[in-house]
């Protein structure tokens, strides 16, 4: 099933990838669905940096996560970062706009890159090593990173999460 619910209900976070490489044009079409996300006042506050060519500083930036191992497996990360230069930060509230836009950015990647084939893993733990990050990225000041994406072939047969029960999340039907 590769309808859009099929991709929803079939995406799960890959943490072991195979060795084969990724495709640049599939790394462009995850970014092209993350470009096209909804975003306030259409600021599309959303940087990306991949790192697909570079095995060494792939293991870099794996030193920084507890989860190593799945970035070391990973044939390419997507470092997301939110671009503080396009938003105004002076009226409360507004930061978590964004945020939450980035957010719909990356959701959109994890699902075309589960219509593609492709396993990917957002990866938040990574963020307490911000600074190192953006050093090994050459990133800007301006640029706060929000997460990495890994993206591979998955290595796993079998994946288990699951989700509670809808109904405990509902907590009104007027
Ligand atoms: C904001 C955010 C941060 C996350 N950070 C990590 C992380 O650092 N490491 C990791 O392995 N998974 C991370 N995940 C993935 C979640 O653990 C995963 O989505 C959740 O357990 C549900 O499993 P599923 O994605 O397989 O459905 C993160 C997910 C989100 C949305």
């Amino acid at each position: 099933m590769s309808s859009l619910m099929g991709c929803i209900l079939n995406r799960r976070s890959i943490r072991s990838y195979t060795s084969q490489k990724v495709e640049p044009e599939d790394i462009k079409k995850i970014l092209t669905a993350a470009s096209w996300a909804p975003s306030g006042n259409n600021l599309q506050p959303w940087k990306f940096s991949v790192v697909m060519n570079d095995e060494n500083l792939i293991k870099e930036l794996s030193s920084l996560t507890i989860f190593q191992n799945c970035l070391e497996s990973s044939p390419c990360l997507i470092a997301v970062f939110l671009d503080t230069k396009t938003i105004d930060n002076q009226i409360q509230g507004i930061y978590l706009k964004h945020v939450l836009a980035i957010g719909a950015a990356i959701q959109n990647m994890l699902l075309v890159a589960q219509e593609i084939g492709l396993g990917t893993c957002w990866i938040g733990e990574i963020l307490k090593n911000e600074d190192k990050v953006k050093k090994l990225l050459g990133a800007s000041d301006d640029l706060e990173l929000m997460a990495v994406i890994t993206v591979g072939y998955s290595a796993i047969d079998s994946i288990t999460s699951d989700r509670r029960d809808l109904a405990d999340s509902i907590i009104s039907w007027l």
